[in-house]
């Protein structure tokens, strides 16, 4: 059993991953305890929907689809990232853009490699896995913030069963696909993806391990 340090330690988003399936029953134990994460006041706020097999390929396909008429965004339902993202959180993310492109080598100026690249988010990166994590559009901050406790539950506990995974938000620039695809109730909204499945060990993407503010930076003690 691996422990939850260590979970946490190797835990990354990977975005090569094996032609190897993943076994439902681990799945589903992984779920029903990931299904133990806190909620305020218990609201339990996240609708989860497994994908795989034919029924990804098919919704994989209406994802290509669009993006062949050229559209790279439908109509959006929530802003991924704050219209202006400042420093430190713009410097961040520019910094994780760079270093993950670095590592398969594709310099900034190759916009189109770049987003050729970005598009293999929607084939899972070879995920056999694709969950995606829905929303009532009732609930607010405190909620959204809830589905990260059940995601990130969920995300170390299939560590521990050495299965690997990326949360992908990509997936938000797609909500009426993805509306039709789960022929979602009206109140049901999508917040994010997450490609499961297992890492392929030899991609030198997956061994990219993105930074991280130093403690000192964003901890403040008091009286301690
Ligand atoms: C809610 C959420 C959505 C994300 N969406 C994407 C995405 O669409 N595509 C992607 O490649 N990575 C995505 N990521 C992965 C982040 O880039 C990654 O978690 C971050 O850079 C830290 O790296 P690490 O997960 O390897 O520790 C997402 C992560 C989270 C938590």
């Amino acid at each position: 059993m691996m422990d939850i340090v260590e979970a946490v330690e190797t835990r990354r988003s990977v975005r090569r991953f094996l032609d190897r399936p993943v076994d439902r029953g681990v799945l589903e134990e992984a779920l029903r305890h990931a299904l133990r994460a806190p909620s305020g006041g218990n609201l339990q706020p996240w609708w989860l929907h497994v994908v795989a097999g034919e029924d990804l390929r098919r919704l994989q396909d209406a994802v290509r689809m669009q993006a062949m008429s050229g559209v790279f965004a439908e109509e959006i339902e929530y802003d991924i990232y704050p219209p202006k993202l400042a420093s430190p959180y713009r410097d961040r993310r520019f910094e994780l853009g760079e270093a993950m492109y670095a590592q398969i080598g594709i310099p900034r100026e190759d916009k189109a490699g770049r987003q050729r690249w970005f598009m293999r988010n929607f084939e899972c990166f070879g995920a056999p896995i694709l969950l995606l994590c829905t929303v009532d559009r009732s609930m607010g901050k405190p909620q959204w913030s809830d589905l990260g406790m059940v995601l990130q539950t969920l995300m170390l506990l299939l560590r521990g069963q050495g299965i690997d995974s990326c949360a992908q938000e990509c997936w938000a620039l797609y909500p009426q696909t993805i509306d039709r695809f789960l022929n979602l109730p009206p109140e049901l909204m999508l917040f994010t993806g997450m490609s499961i499945g297992y890492a392929d060990p030899a991609d030198p993407l997956n061994q990219l391990r993105s930074a991280r503010a130093p403690l000192e930076e964003v901890v403040e003690f008091r009286g301690l």
